[in-house]
């Protein structure tokens, strides 16, 4: 048990459908302190640093593509355990397999366009967060 900060990236698919409020309203429902918002554009580049670990699989350009096709809400989350329990409420990584009531479940139906990133990993956190916030959080 531990205080964490962990990256949430609402994606470009849920600001275009105008999900933010309800993603951000669930985090806050939930307990999480907002330690960083950013609403970005995320360049070619820095989609291939964020998505390094995948640069090896069939996808990466797609994923690529997708997470640099508008703007994205970047948020560092605080809160006990944030890494995983975001991870929790986001819910399977394709949507058709996410439980009812998980982010994914409730808000996506396609593996490409699942309208949430969330850190994986201690190690994942801290890269992500260096990433998106390299003037560091509040
Ligand atoms: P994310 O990194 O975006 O939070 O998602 P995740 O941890 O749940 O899933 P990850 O394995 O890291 O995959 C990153 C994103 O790649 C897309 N994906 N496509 N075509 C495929 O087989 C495939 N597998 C994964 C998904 O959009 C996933 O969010
Ligand atoms: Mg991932």
């Amino acid at each position: 048990m531990a205080v964490e900060r962990t990256l949430v990236l609402c994606k470009p698919d849920a600001v275009r459908r105008g999900l933010c409020g309800e993603i951000v309203s669930r985090f806050e429902q939930r307990g999480f302190q907002i330690r960083g918002a950013r609403l970005l554009k995320v360049s070619k580049a820095l989609g291939q640093q964020h998505y390094a670990e995948h640069k090896a699989r069939p996808f990466f350009g797609e994923l690529v593509s997708f997470i640099s096709s508008g703007p994205v809400l970047a948020l560092a989350l605080e809160g006990e355990s944030a890494i995983s329990v975001v991870r929790t409420m986001m819910g399977a990584t394709n949507p058709a397999d996410s439980a009812p009531g998980t982010i994914r479940g409730d808000l996506a139906l396609e593996l490409a366009e699942n309208v949430i990133h969330g850190s994986d990993s201690k190690a994942s956190a801290k890269r992500e967060l260096a990433l998106f916030f390299p003037d560091g959080l509040v």
